[in-house]
């Protein structure tokens, strides 16, 4: 069991990874939070309430009122959460009542959102249940929902009470799921921890073969680069925009292809390759730094196949949320451990780590 500790200029908070969080979980909470109040609200979705409910409520002398998210990225809209906050009116929630979210990074962030809007903010909970959502997704207060014009364009920092990450959960997550997810944590060693780094290459099948030991060391260094980012930055003014490595070319495929054939992750694996191209041809990565961090990202993989031109990609970066004014700004490594954001890459540059990135993805084993 691991503990790591959030603490921002607005909230300070635990986030705990470890097994068997789960069946605690109600006097964890109430250590947080003091005594549960009349309404407990769980946002969660039925596949995962369907596998986990059983454990979930183990501890809870009264069960918490369960409101439910339907899968997949289309429901992460304001039109899901009016129906919440509606059914949690509807039943009695007022000011003192607590949600907790018990799910993947998208009844995280939904749920984060209606607990930071309903009756103007309420307190609520982290348990996330995906590997993505436990080393990413809840930790840090970013909270929201899609507009049809992009993602999470509409929002608010609302930090959790506290975050309960339980391995265990892990379990039932598929292959493909667990691999998207790890690309989030070899991102958190290339740009801030070269011991992670080398615990990744090394015990890749341990990671993969979800030995618990080497897991909760994955997720609790993920956790810990992430709150340690945080802490210095919670509102994404400075030192929080190295967390987008891989991000703008990885949100651009995701936008190219429609948000349908990758995951968020699988995006990220194909979009850090691309950026770490950029960064070696600039030098602030060596050729052997580079060809050590490729493989590491396709240890994880495989990454899926993609059909694209250079050029789209590159125009799908125009609309990138770190754009502010028209500039573009990148993540590039620094060596193995550190990064820094440019503002001068060339759409010419951009096409380049494009077209050597697209080049592999096109004949990639997925
Ligand atoms: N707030 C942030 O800082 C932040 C950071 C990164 C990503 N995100 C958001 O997170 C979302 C993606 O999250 P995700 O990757 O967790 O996807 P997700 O929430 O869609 O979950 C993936 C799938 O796994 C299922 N699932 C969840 N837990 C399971 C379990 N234990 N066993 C079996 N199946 C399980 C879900 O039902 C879903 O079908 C995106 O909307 C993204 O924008 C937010
Ligand atoms: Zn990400």
């Amino acid at each position: 069991m691991q503990t790591i500790r959030v603490e921002t200029s607005s909230e300070k908070y635990n986030v705990v990874a470890g097994s068997g969080l789960l069946q605690s979980l109600a006097p964890r909470i109430e250590r947080v939070h003091g005594k549960l109040p009349r309404r407990v609200f769980v946002l969660t979705s039925a596949p995962i309430w369907a596998l986990w409910s059983e454990r979930f409520l183990s501890s809870f002398a009264e069960p918490p009122i369960a409101l439910f998210l339907p899968p997949g990225e289309e429901h992460k809209t304001l039109a899901s959460v009016e129906k919440l906050l509606r059914q949690m009116a509807q039943a009695g929630g007022d000011r003192g009542s607590l949600l907790i979210a018990f799910g993947g990074g998208i009844v995280g962030d939904v749920g984060g959102f209606v607990a930071a809007i309903f009756m103007r903010g309420i307190p609520y909970i982290q348990v996330p249940t995906t590997f993505l959502a436990q080393v990413d997704s809840s930790v840090g207060g970013k909270t929201g929902v899609n507009l049809p014009e992009g993602k999470n364009l509409v929002g608010s920092f609302h930090q959790p009470l506290a975050v309960f990450a339980d391995i265990g959960l892990l379990g039932t997550l598929s292959d493909r799921e667990l691999r998207a997810g790890l690309m989030e944590s070899v991102k958190a060693g290339i740009i801030r921890d070269r011991a992670l780094v080398r615990f990744m290459e090394e015990h890749a099948a341990e990671v993969l073969g979800r030995n618990p030991k080497a897991l909760e060391k994955v997720i609790a260094a993920s956790i810990r680069m992430k709150a340690g980012v945080v802490n210095q930055d919670e509102r994404e003014s400075g030192l929080r925009m190295i967390l987008n490595f891989g991000h703008t070319v990885g949100h651009a495929l995701e936008q190219a292809t429609s948000y349908k054939s990758l995951l968020h992750g699988e995006a990220i694996g194909w979009g850090m390759i691309a950026a770490l191209h950029l960064a070696r041809r600039r030098g602030t990565i060596s050729s052997s730094q580079f060809d050590r961090l490729e493989k590491l990202v396709h240890l994880y993989g495989p990454l899926p196949v993609l059909k694209l031109r250079p050029a789209k990609v590159v125009a799908a970066t125009g609309g990138d949320k770190k754009n502010i004014g028209g500039v573009r700004r990148f993540i590039l490594p620094i060596g193995i451990g550190d990064a820094g954001v440019v503002e001068d890459v060339t759409p010419a540059e951009l096409e380049a780590a494009a077209g050597y990135m697209l080049v592999q993805a096109g004949r990639s084993q997925a």
